[in-house]
């Protein structure tokens, strides 16, 4: 079912997602044997869509699994926030099938603007994006997909209360989409293009990651959270130290743990590139289920880890945490009675600066000493146990007196925990102490608020964020703004005292009678004694079957919503007359091949996105930003984008020469798409970003890499005529042949010939030779 978990199974046997997983699970025991696993390993090769094939396959007989098997994966749903699901359904449309092969959401947060309070807010961003808001609950409609409107909270947030069930698998069109690993998921944050491979039933390819675990002891101190582990790991592991990894919790430290604090946890995990994170089961999780009125599924993962009843071998068993014994590549033990408060930043969520040292470290480095804004909340830190823990120093601070002197921010990340927080009175007194309750979406934390505080655009400021990053310009779109990611308690205390050098745990703040007040120890609750409230009506769920009636709303005149067309397969033959559009020089991230900022808007129209196709490159030749010349025509100088446009309309096919690491950044897809849109057929570099050279191959632009960097870089410019040598044998082979280009100068007719280097598979030339993988997708879901 897509809707909320409800078990139809009579007591005693198990509900059928778990009978498919026990079914799964027995294959990967019978083709491992007794091999010990760890947790994630055991919920993710579950998922196999071809067990066998996947283990044994250049696996050395399943002994050498991580990093070298091609899992092809069978996910149990998938989830979408209202920006990336734009794409990722218009890219389902082209599909032309008339329901997703799994489970989906559409959850409405991102394009809420934050700025005078929750109502106000909410009607706002309601009304200038009614038809972004119309085509997905249209889409949600005529596919069957749950439909989570303006209002009803922060994917992650609806996920875990509604959707996460031990033992799952889910993607996610956002990077937190690990959140969900804090309650005993595999949750993987995706593109997309890979989010429509498994609506439409495809499996999902992944290559096997390594497991770093992560070996909890102790317990945590007042003062410290969850979110001081997890500040305390980024700090460690920096934020590239988890890439390639999944990162498993274990230990007995785990069981001191809430189950919103893991998620937390599991949340940020994204800030140390991880591929996701997990924690067991235990029975802080089991409570959780209670809480959110899924007693019912706490009781079938009780009797799913003792199936098939006592007496069958240990390995027969499912359980809900590593095998004993299991080996990790990678090991860090963590006392948690030994850490203690944290604040990350500025610009960069490693940057880990214990409370301890924060006010030496700020007057040392020059930063604000002034606090203007404390935030807490968001996706990763608005729990029942977060916000009655931050009530608890309220209403300390209140009774003695006392208010923010700082802005402060409150962002419940549901309706649920909203509606359950104003009927226990934490609102209330949030709202006693001046604070603003923005609405359930993302507001701030992606951008999206708007401050009236007086603060210039380019004026250094120093604001405190419970978030999880703290890019430059991410919050309020000015660079100079310093924010620090903390626990939701550090801010608050912070936010009273007005000030970056305040350590709540040793300094006191005097009141207006002339007391010297000193915070309490947060206290706070797991969660509410009764069972979370559900809120108000208008944010519920709406879930119904497919309706193949429902048109998709999209105005042919709109500026925002644009249907795909499909690309052009690859031709019969080698690319030939191929022109470089432009020669880059330096970095070339997927923020300089499609920008973000207020081209946000424009994430579901392909033609207008495009418009800011690499306006931020430098041009090799002539050391400008954004300038590209018409050779051999007439040399007029143009944008980038405009010459592309240009080059498309007059059937001129071209490609991008680059330096290193071309599309570093995020798996934006757009970066990968727009080229593609505006003619490009082969981006040719010194060495390319991992994802981004998968989502140029996913969209059909064959990704080159120069055999000799240094020579040939230099030897082929703008305008320069390319044509392939044995591209078009290598992709019909599979993937295997050598490719080289033949140039020829624009300017003396000079011909020769450069080698290159490919790293296109075999599904992967499929993909090329159909013209995008939606191309190939979408042949095959007809079949
Ligand atoms: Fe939204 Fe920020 Fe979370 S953008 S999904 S609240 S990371």
């Amino acid at each position: 079912s897509t809707r909320p978990y409800s078990s139809a199974s009579p007591n005693g046997t198990l509900p059928p997602t778990y009978e498919k997983l026990y079914s799964k699970y027995s294959e990967v025991r019978r083709v491992l044997g007794a091999q010990r696993l760890t947790l994630a390993e055991k919920i993710l090769y579950s998922h196999l869509d071809n067990v066998e094939e996947s283990l044994l396959s250049n696996t050395n007989n399943g002994k050498d699994i991580r990093g070298k098997a091609n899992l092809k994966l069978r996910p149990d749903r998938v989830n979408m926030q209202d920006a990336s699901a734009q794409m990722a359904l218009l890219q389902f449309i082209s599909c032309n099938v008339p329901r997703t092969a799994i489970p989906a959401s559409i959850h409405c947060d991102h394009l809420i603007i934050g700025e005078r309070g929750a109502e106000e807010d909410l009607a706002a961003g309601i009304n200038t994006n009614q038809e972004v808001f119309d085509f997905l609950e249209s889409s949600a409609k005529r596919y069957g997909i749950d439909f989570w409107p303006p209002g009803a909270g922060i994917i992650h947030q609806t996920v875990l209360e509604n959707y996460a069930l031990p033992g799952m698998m889910m993607l996610g069109t956002d990077s937190h989409s690990p959140n969900a690993g804090g309650l005993c998921t595999i949750t993987i944050g995706v593109g997309g293009a890979d989010a429509v491979e498994a609506l439409v039933g495809a499996p999902w390819e992944l290559k096997a990651p390594k497991i770093l675990g992560v070996r909890l002891t102790g317990q945590l101190n007042d003062w410290v959270s969850p979110k001081d582990l997890i500040l305390h790991l980024a700090g460690l592991l920096t934020v590239r130290g988890g890439t390639g990894y999944i990162v498993e919790y274990f230990g007995p430290g785990v069981e001191t743990l809430s189950l919103t604090g893991m998620a937390t946890v599991c949340n940020m995990g994204a800030e140390i590139g991880a591929t996701t994170s997990i924690f067991p089961f235990t029975e802080a999780s089991a409570r959780y289920l209670k809480a959110t009125r899924r007693e019912q599924a706490a009781k079938d993962a009780a009797l799913f880890q003792t199936w098939p009843g006592a007496g069958a071998a240990e390995d027969a068993y499912f359980r809900f945490k590593a095998d004993e014994g299991a080996q990790y590549d990678e090991l860090i033990e963590i006392d948690l009675s030994k850490l203690e408060p944290h604040l990350n930043g500025p610009f960069t969520p490693d940057l880990a600066i214990p409370l301890s040292k924060f006010k030496e470290t700020v007057q040392k480095e020059g930063w604000p000493e002034k606090l203007s804004a404390g935030l807490i909340g968001s996706c990763t830190n608005s729990s029942y146990e977060d916000m009655t823990k931050v009530e608890s120093i309220v209403r300390a601070a209140h009774e003695a007196g006392l208010k923010p002197k700082a802005d402060f921010y409150i962002t419940p990340g549901s309706e649920q925990i909203r509606s359950t927080l104003e009927r226990d009175g934490t609102l209330e007194t949030f709202n006693k102490a001046g604070g603003i309750l923005l609405s359930n979406a993302c507001g701030p934390c992606i951008g999206q608020w708007k401050r009236h505080d007086g603060i210039e655009k380019g004026t250094p400021n120093a604001i405190l964020t419970s978030y999880n990053r703290n890019f430059r310009g991410r919050n309020d779109g000015n660079p100079a703004t310093l924010n620090f990611l903390a626990s939701p308690e550090i801010v608050t205390a912070m936010a009273y005292a007005g000030s970056t050098t305040f350590n709540p745990i040793t300094d006191t703040i005097t009141t207006p009678d002339g007391k010297e007040f000193r915070f309490p120890s947060p206290r706070g609750k797991e969660g509410p004694e009764t069972p979370f409230s559900q809120g108000r009506e208008t944010f519920r769920v709406a879930s119904n079957p497919p309706d193949p009636s429902v048109p998709v709303a999209i105005s042919p005149s709109s500026e925002r919503l644009a249907l795909l067309e499909p690309f052009d397969p690859f031709p019969a033959g080698d690319l030939t007359g191929l022109r470089v559009l432009v020669k880059v020089s330096g970095k070339c991230t997927t923020d300089t091949i499609s920008a973000a900022g207020p081209w946000l808007k424009y994430k579901g129209h392909l033609p207008n996105i495009s418009a800011n196709t690499l306006n931020t490159a430098v041009n090799a030749e002539t050391g400008e930003v954004n300038a590209a010349y018409d050779h051999p025509l007439d040399g007029r100088k143009y944008t980038i984008p405009e010459l592309a446009r240009l080059w498309k309309e007059r059937g001129q096919a071209w490609l991008v020469v680059a330096e290193h690491n071309y599309g570093e950044g995020s798996a934006r897809e757009h970066a990968a798409l727009q080229p593609r849109y505006l003619g490009a057929r082969v981006i040719v570099c010194k060495s390319f970003a991992r994802i981004h050279e998968t989502n140029l191959k996913k969209q059909g632009v064959v990704p080159l890499t120069f055999e000799e960097p240094d020579r040939d870089y230099e030897r082929i410019g703008a305008g320069d005529i390319v044509d392939t040598i044995g591209l078009y044998e290598m992709l019909q082979n599979g993937g295997k042949g050598d490719v080289k280009l033949r140039v020829t100068k624009h300017k003396t007719g000079e011909v020769f010939e450069i080698p290159v280097k490919h790293q296109v598979s075999e599904d992967q030339a499929k993909f090329i030779l159909a013209g995008s993988a939606l191309n190939l997708l979408a042949k095959n879901a007809a079949l």
